[in-house]
């Protein structure tokens, strides 16, 4: 999938980083070039960054880069570790969804940002795969988590997308 949006955090993970406790540990997972994994390092946050490509992650103090494969079947990198939030964007690999909600114990903070269906108008992601279903975000905590926030919408910066966002915490 193309970075739909360079190295500037999304305003989605800025508005909503607030929810996430002081100080407690934050999975990004595809982090790519790392510009949620940096934001939220200066936030004062500990930051475990996974990707199949890690060269472009930003040296940091506070973030720990895993180099793994997280599709093709190939075993879950941190079997067994629990963070204070997750944060995915612009990824989108649906046999992955339960092990990442899986590790917010109760209290944690999912964030999460993908294309939606209806992006293939403007350009890729286009396949299904790569494209959330209509309400799929929310139907994938219902009952164990409390939606703070969600939109499905479309966004016009960086360029034309149809997205669809949450934020929501482990009940
Ligand atoms: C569109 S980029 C999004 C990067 C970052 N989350 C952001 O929004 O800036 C997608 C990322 O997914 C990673 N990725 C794609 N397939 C992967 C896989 N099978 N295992 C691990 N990472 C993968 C890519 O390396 C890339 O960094």
């Amino acid at each position: 999938m193309p970075d739909a949006r360079g190295s500037t955090p999304s305003p989605w993970i800025v508005q909503w980083a607030g929810l996430i406790p002081p100080g407690a540990t934050v999975l990004d997972v595809a982090a790519g070039s790392g510009r949620h994994a940096l934001f939220l390092a200066e936030r004062g946050h500990k930051v475990t960054a996974v990707d199949r490509d890690i060269d472009r992650l930003p040296r940091h103090p506070a973030i720990e880069a895993i180099k793994a494969d997280l599709e093709e079947g190939h075993p879950w990198p941190l079997p067994g570790r629990f963070f204070g939030a997750v944060v995915v964007t612009n990824y989108l690999h649906r046999p992955l969804m339960p092990t990442l909600l899986a590790a917010l114990p109760p209290g944690g903070v999912l964030l999460y940002e993908t294309f939606m269906v209806g992006n293939e108008r403007f350009g890729k992601p286009s396949r299904p795969d790569f494209l959330l279903k209509d309400g799929e975000l929310l139907e994938l905590v219902r009952g164990t988590f409390s939606v703070v926030a969600y939109e499905a919408r479309l966004i016009s910066e960086p360029r034309m997308a149809m997205v669809q966002h949450i934020a929501a915490r482990r009940l």
